[in-house]
């Protein structure tokens, strides 16, 4: 039998994809460098926004606290704008096509291009031997969450860029293996004015979820009180104003990021409104933007978790829709493979 012709989705159909680790913590560079910026592009899309649940585990995760995270990340990504009529939001352990194909693609991932991966030798950092072939083999589990949905535009931060590059080099190697060219390349959207948010503690370290100090973040569900004393804590230096040689302070520089990102403003924008204030000023400033901005988000969040039936009935739509896009995806991939079929019944 001949694999059946790919059934391309009609080309102005362009399909977007994303998605979040549940591992707590949602903070403001994930908000600034990827959820904010996939409610912007929804209505150009079709969207599959998922809950990498599976991706999580890559490191210890308490059962109970993954549940949990799993509707406050898809609570986050509604309070954020994401709609969800519009946008299949689901967890990624739901769609058992992830892991299929995941594997189908390790055997075409040679391990020369995994050991580039600079986000594995950070997590791993000297216990390299210790680390789960899990850990090692994410960056293959994230090319098959893209292109389990022959998914056009992933937008994400800075940070996963390498991946992104990995997922294009592997569709092209199983695309070139069998003649074809089954999986679209996939365009990295990494997009806005804070595609990278640094630390409020460190400006030359990125801001993490797993950062052990809860002040080097600004959590979305973080109230008006904590982010005031973040923000005043944060790392600041003597010059006299917040514009004097700002491209060699990073933590100066990364607040003026931020604040930029908030009111929507070009680099050139914030500083010529910022550039003459002094630090303390400046920070009373970045506090009145970021409460503002994210007040309403919190808001919505406790709303939205005190009905956890809802957000379980949108994940419920959420698969659903998943499960069958990724299915069609996966007839023509077994097939390319050469897996029997053996239809039900
Ligand atoms: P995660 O959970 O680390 O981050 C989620 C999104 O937030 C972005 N981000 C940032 N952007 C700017 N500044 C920061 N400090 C910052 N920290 C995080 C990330 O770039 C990301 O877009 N591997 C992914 C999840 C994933 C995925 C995928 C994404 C799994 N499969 C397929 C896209 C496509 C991750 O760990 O994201």
């Amino acid at each position: 039998m001949h694999p059946s012709p790919v059934t391309r989705h009609p080309s102005s159909a362009k399909r977007l994809l994303s998605g979040v680790q549940p591992t707590g913590n949602l903070h403001l560079g994930n908000y600034l460098g990827a959820i904010r910026n996939w409610a912007a592009l929804q209505q150009q899309f079709e969207c599959f926004l998922f809950l990498a649940d599976l991706h999580a585990i890559t490191v210890a995760q308490d059962p109970a606290k993954l549940r949990a995270h799993v509707r406050e990340t898809a609570a986050a990504y509604i309070a954020c704008g994401i709609d969800p009529k519009r946008c299949a939001i689901f967890p990624q352990s739901a769609v058992s096509e992830h892991c299929e194909l995941a594997w189908i693609l390790s055997c075409h991932t040679p391990l020369g291009w995994l050991n580039r991966m600079t986000q594995f030798k950070e997590k791993a950092g000297k216990h390299r031997e210790e680390a789960s072939l899990g850990l090692y083999g994410y960056p293959v589990l994230m090319a098959a969450d893209i292109l389990v949905y022959r998914a056009t535009h992933v937008p994400v931060g800075e940070d996963q860029k390498q991946h992104l590059e990995l997922a294009r080099d592997i569709a092209g190697a199983f695309n070139r293996h069998y003649g074809q060219d089954y999986f679209p390349l996939p365009e990295p959207v990494i997009m806005g004015a804070a595609t990278r948010v640094m630390s409020l503690r460190d400006g030359t370290k990125k801001m993490s979820k797993s950062d052990e100090s809860d002040y080097s973040r600004i959590n979305l569900t973080d109230d008006a009180d904590t982010i005031a004393k973040k923000i005043k804590k944060a790392t600041s230096d003597s010059f006299a104003t917040m514009g004097e040689t700002i491209e060699s302070r990073p933590e100066a520089s990364n607040l003026l990021t931020i604040y930029g990102a908030l009111n929507n403003l070009s680099r050139e924008q914030a500083l010529a409104e910022c550039g003459g204030e002094n630090f303390s000023a400046f920070k009373q400033k970045l506090t009145d933007a970021a409460v503002a901005h994210l007040a309403p988000i919190s808001a919505k969040m406790r709303e939205l978790l005190a009905s956890p039936d809802y957000i379980d009935d949108i994940l419920r739509g959420g698969i659903e829709k998943a499960r069958g896009a990724a299915g069609q995806t996966m007839q023509g991939v077994r097939e390319r493979v050469g897996f029997l079929e053996f239809s039900a019944g």
